[in-house]
């Protein structure tokens, strides 16, 4: 038995393009996420967050190379890439990519059951009831009959979230689960994601700008910077002892946020002291480690 769900060395993605060089995008990270736990990772638009946690799902681009030095899965090693499905789901941004418009709601989860094992259509729609009810969805019954547009954007995340549990994972990934969803109907979703965790015991990646939302969600935080880890710790080592420059910066730059602002956003961020030497991880405490260039840089 291993406490950690997810142990991933030295992951890197690049991008292959035609006519020009091979472009490395994650630069060799290290992940460990524990068991029963929400981790947040943090970082600007393109640090590379949505992209790395394609990869541990495998469904990256077709140009995009996956490398790894090792990948264990509950104490197991697998081979991403080949045909070997994870017990994880993701769910994203934006509900409406990851749904056949031109399908109904009870197509889509029917389908989910239905991957798991052979059952019925009826016993599998019994399934996506029940599951329907568990993420709060009203007339779960009409829903199946209803397509993807006719659902509001908080019913589509919650259609998405159900959609994920019936696939039984161990590790649920969230992708900025609820950023085009506003502000009331944003904390209806993350309180059901936070109360789904402890029921179901998932590990949760809970990828977000929003440092609000990782304070009131995650145990512990990983800050991500131009395709590495620049630090990561527990949620107070990294909001009351950041080490990184980064980081600090991140922490700066959370407003205290007039009505109708973004708050927390980190989207302005722009450093124009980007480091590029190739650095290496120095353990702070037994969960607080920070990325350090040049081994005298203490
Ligand atoms: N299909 C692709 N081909 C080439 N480069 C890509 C592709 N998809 C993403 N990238 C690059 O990978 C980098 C990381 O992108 P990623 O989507 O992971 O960022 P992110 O941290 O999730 O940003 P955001 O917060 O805006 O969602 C970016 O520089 C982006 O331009
Ligand atoms: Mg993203």
């Amino acid at each position: 038995m291993t406490n950690t769900l997810l142990t991933i060395d030295n992951l890197t993605v690049s991008f292959e393009k035609k006519d020009e060089p091979t472009q490395e995008i994650i630069h060799g990270i290290d992940l460990r996420i524990p068991k029963g736990e929400i981790v947040g990772i943090v970082g600007e638009s393109g640090s590379g967050k949505s992209i790395s946690m394609k990869g541990i799902m495998n469904i990256l681009p077709e140009n995009a190379v996956l490398t790894y030095d090792e990948f264990l899965f509950d104490g197991v090693p697998r081979q991403v890439g080949k045909q070997d499905r994870l017990p994880a789901a993701m769910i994203f941004q934006d509900p409406m990519t990851a749904l056949n418009p031109l399908r109904t709601i009870g197509y889509h989860l029917v389908e989910v059951v239905q991957r798991q094992g052979k059952v019925s259509k009826k016993v599998a729609e019994a399934a996506a009831i029940a599951e329907l009810d568990k993420v709060g969805i009203l007339l779960p019954e009409k829903r199946l009959t209803q397509y993807p547009h006719e659902l509001s954007g908080g019913m589509r995340q919650r259609i998405m979230i159900a959609m994920a549990l019936l696939a039984k994972p161990k590790l649920l990934i969230a992708d900025e689960p609820t950023t085009a969803l506003d502000v009331t109907i944003q904390a209806q979703i993350l309180s059901l994601i936070r109360h789904l965790q402890k029921e179901e015991d998932l590990s949760v990646i809970l990828v977000t700008h929003d440092f609000g939302i990782v304070a009131g969600m995650c145990q512990s935080i990983k800050v991500m910077y131009d395709g590495e880890i620049v630090e990561e710790g527990t949620t107070d080592e990294i909001f009351y002892n950041p080490q990184h420059t980064y980081t600090k910066e991140l922490l700066k730059a959370i407003p205290t946020g007039d009505k109708g602002e973004r708050l927390y956003s980190l989207g302005n961020h722009h450093s124009d002291q980007k480091e590029v030497a190739k650095g290496q991880m120095v353990n702070l405490t037994a969960t607080h480690r920070v990325l350090r260039k040049g081994a005298t840089n203490d």
